[in-house]
């Protein structure tokens, strides 16, 4: 059978830091900045992303590549017999748990857009929008009915498969989100009182840091590069023996990474313009920017267009989620990409549910003291993804060998890769005990 694939070079970039970009950046990397006290974290953060991240993200390309096949096929194709493969089975496993929460953020997203363009949301006061953001994801139906539509355009968009679905949409919504922020960004910092939002971001205070930061720091490299569950890997085994992989993880990093800052820049300067609080949390993008728009010229226009970017951003990363189990099943057992998308969906649906009412009716309901939601997100971003990545790591590493990979990276010595060296060094021995020191010492077991 012919394999679908993508058709060109920017198809690829789109399409990969699409999947890259998402919630990730827009709405969890400012929060999770602001809680953990703005800049050091943020430089924690990027020695994550370059040292540890960029690495991972050419070893999973590199692996998707050569095995030409999914998660699991990949492994065995590049190591018959071997168990690694169980790190395809991790990654087929994280996308499920991933997509539940996630879900229930875009969904979110999908009831701000709705609320932007009936004009509901302009009118509120600034004031007001705490409670009515409390009101909208306390609820029990809505904000199930949304998870619902943003399942269903992921899985309508994944059926269509890579080159007329994958493709086709991220490679003209990513540039409209980027010109969007830019404006916002613009706004953001010639508001009154927005230098000390551009202090918080740039200017570290580590006192401010701590192991939990550090944890988190790398958790979310792993997640918004999305790394560690064989997202890229999958993406990899589309693209043709001639593209360029180093360049290409290299362009995807520093997009990916440009978005996120851009994001605080928008985010940080409004909030403390407004004296709004930088550690409110996930309902920061919620409350913080709908009341920038409130004070903006056009304000309700681009408030609808930011939103729905949002949402598109939102649907890039999801469909990217949703490929590595339909590339599983559909190869591995063969089954019709349709019908496999379909039962995923559905049971994604299911397991998504209690995350989306962790904020409601099952708000009460905790395991280790956190909501359903907090869980899924804490155990597949901080633990499963790094331990993902650190197998990834290994297997290139020590398994398949650095130079095996080097040849695959560099299309069998046609192509210079400057850093491979470097590349080969990093993977074997910085990402696996970077990785296993600060998994270590954020969950305690190793004490400072
Ligand atoms: N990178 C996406 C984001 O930042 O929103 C989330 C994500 C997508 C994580 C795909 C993991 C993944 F495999």
């Amino acid at each position: 059978m012919n394999r679908d694939g993508f058709g060109s070079r920017l198809g690829i970039l789109a399409a990969a830091a699409g999947s890259a970009i998402g919630l990730g950046n827009i709405w969890k990397f400012p929060y999770i900045a602001g809680e953990n006290g703005g800049a050091a974290f943020i430089l924690v953060y990027l020695i994550c992303i370059f040292l540890i991240g960029m690495p991972v993200m050419l070893s999973e390309l590199v692996i998707g590549r050569k095995g030409q096949s999914n998660a699991v096929g990949s492994f065995e194709k590049v190591k018959p017999n071997s168990p690694w493969k169980f790190t395809g089975v991790l990654g087929v496993g994280t996308a499920f748990i991933i997509l539940s929460f996630y879900s229930t953020i875009a969904g979110w997203i999908f009831a701000y857009i709705s609320r932007a363009i009936t004009g509901k949301l302009t009118t509120i006061n600034p004031g007001e929008l705490e409670g009515f953001f409390g009101n909208l994801i306390s609820g029990s139906f809505e904000p199930v009915l949304w998870q619902f539509i943003v399942i269903f355009i992921t899985a309508f968009i994944v059926i269509s498969g890579i080159k007329k679905g994958v493709e086709k949409y991220s490679k003209i919504l990513m540039p409209v989100l980027l010109l969007l922020l830019i404006v916002l960004a613009i706004r953001s910092v010639t508001l009154e009182g927005a230098y000390a939002g551009l202090e918080f971001l740039f200017k570290p205070d580590f006192s401010s840091l701590s192991a939990k930061g550090v944890l988190e720091a790398l958790g979310h490299a792993f997640f918004s590069l999305s790394l560690g569950m064989c997202t890229l890997l999958t993406y990899g085994s589309y693209v043709k023996k001639n593209e360029k992989l180093p360049s290409l993880t290299l362009q995807i990093t520093l997009a990916d990474t440009f978005i996120a800052l851009l994001a605080g820049i928008v985010i940080f300067p409004a909030v403390f313009a407004y004296g709004l609080s930088p550690d409110s949390g996930p309902n920061l993008i919620f409350i913080t920017l709908p009341t920038v728009f409130h004070s903006m010229p056009f304000g309700g226009f681009f408030e609808i267009l930011f939103f729905i970017l949002i949402g598109i951003a939102a649907i890039t990363s999801t469909i990217s989620l949703l490929e590595v189990p339909v590339a599983f099943f559909t190869e591995e057992f063969n089954l019709s990409r349709k019908k496999v998308t379909v039962l995923i969906a559905v049971i994604i649906f299911i397991i998504g549910v209690p995350s989306t009412l962790s904020y409601g009716v099952m708000k009460d309901m905790t395991i280790f003291g956190k909501n359903f939601f907090d869980l899924a997100d804490f155990t597949a971003s901080n633990i499963l993804l790094p331990i993902g990545g650190l197998l990834i790591s290994l297997f290139v590493g020590w398994v398949w060998g650095t130079r095996n990979a080097i040849r695959e990276a560099t299309n069998e010595g046609k192509i210079r890769f400057l850093l491979s060296g470097a590349y080969g060094f990093v993977t074997r021995f910085i990402v696996p005990i970077g990785i296993l020191v600060i998994l270590f010492y954020s969950t305690g077991i190793i004490k400072p």
